[in-house]
């Protein structure tokens, strides 16, 4: 009988998900779920024929240049791949694989979330009601920002772009959006009103949902400079990655008034938040959990373990990650 290929598991499995890898595959548990460190990392890879990594880990060049010869697949447990350098690993003869498509439902509800935790001063207001800070219901008090009828502008009109969208429809909002090329056969969305740069897009949003990957191009897109180009009292929400939003620029326009709230799922620095965050009551902010519901986290296993599936039988692999 052969030996079965060995996994190496970078971050703990939701049970399911690992019972099936399990099953498949001699794995190497990180059973304590903290984020290795590089020379962790390379060291536990050494005997591995594959990894699963999740997108905490780092896969710069040094890192990939140091794994074993054999190793010449990773797949990551998210649709998110910032954190690998897919031309090195390519360089290296290494196949990447992610996990679209099925966190898109779950990513678009918490950005309706953060738009609404936002606009509706969600944390402050149960903060207040938890610390036993609220006296009496008064016409004046928790007063947020009306969103039926607003212009929502998206930035990167993908898979979650357009769920997003989908979703701010049914809160009547008119949807305009920036992205690479006009999208022409997203379903419900035909009236959604195209910007051909950020600037404009930008000038049109009440409130400003960035849901675009990190790149060398996006990294603190959202900057003081841009920030100036939103309407004034206009409410920003981020579910896409921390660092596309400078967040000492957000944290001023946050204290100014400039912008009236954020709703952020991610920011720099995670796990850190910037303490000039934590004064903040019109911030809304939660640790990361777009895709974080068991269905989710089940299916976008069950997607690394598909990749893992057809690269060790030679056939393509179903998510490849590709330049
Ligand atoms: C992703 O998949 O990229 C998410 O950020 C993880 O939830």
């Amino acid at each position: 009988m052969t030996e079965k290929p060995c996994i190496l598991v970078t971050r703990k499995l939701p049970d399911d998900v690992m019972a099936r890898l399990s099953a498949g595959y001699n794995v190497i548990e990180n059973e304590n779920d903290e984020t290795l460190s590089t020379k962790e990392l390379i060291s536990r890879a050494s005997s591995a024929d594959a990894i699963l990594c999740g997108p905490t880990d780092l896969f710069n060049k040094e890192v990939l240049n140091q794994l074993p010869d054999r190793l010449k697949m990773i797949t990551t447990f998210s649709v998110g791949y910032d954190h690998i350098d897919v031309p090195a690993a390519f360089e290296n003869g290494i196949q990447l694989g992610n996990t679209p498509d099925v966190l898109t439902d779950a990513t678009a509800d918490i950005a309706l979330l953060c738009l609404l935790g936002a606009a509706r001063m969600a944390h402050s207001s149960a903060m207040a009601l938890r610390e036993g800070r609220w006296q009496k219901w008064a016409t004046t008090q928790f007063l947020g920002i009306h969103v039926s009828g607003k212009r929502l502008g998206i930035l990167g009109m993908g898979r979650i772009g357009q769920a997003v969208a989908r979703r701010a429809r049914g809160f009547d909002m008119e949807i305009h959006y920036h992205n690479r090329n006009p999208v022409t056969d997203a379903r419900g969305l035909e009236d959604a009103i195209y910007h051909d740069s950020l600037e404009s897009l930008l000038g049109q949003s009440d409130f400003f949902s960035i849901n675009c990957g990190l790149s060398e191009q996006t990294f603190h897109l959202i900057n003081d400079k841009t920030i100036d180009l939103l309407p004034k009292g206009a409410v920003i929400v981020n579910t896409a990655r921390g660092p596309i939003i400078d967040d000492t620029a957000l944290i001023n326009a946050l204290k100014s008034g400039r912008i009236a709230a954020a709703g952020l799922d991610v920011f720099e620095n995670e796990p850190t938040l910037n303490p000039g965050y934590l004064p903040l009551e019109n911030l809304f902010v939660l640790p990361h959990i777009g895709s974080a519901t068991i269905e989710t986290r089940n299916a976008m296993g069950f997607k690394c373990i598909d990749n893992l599936d057809a690269f060790f039988s030679n056939k393509p692999i179903p998510n490849p990650i590709t330049l």
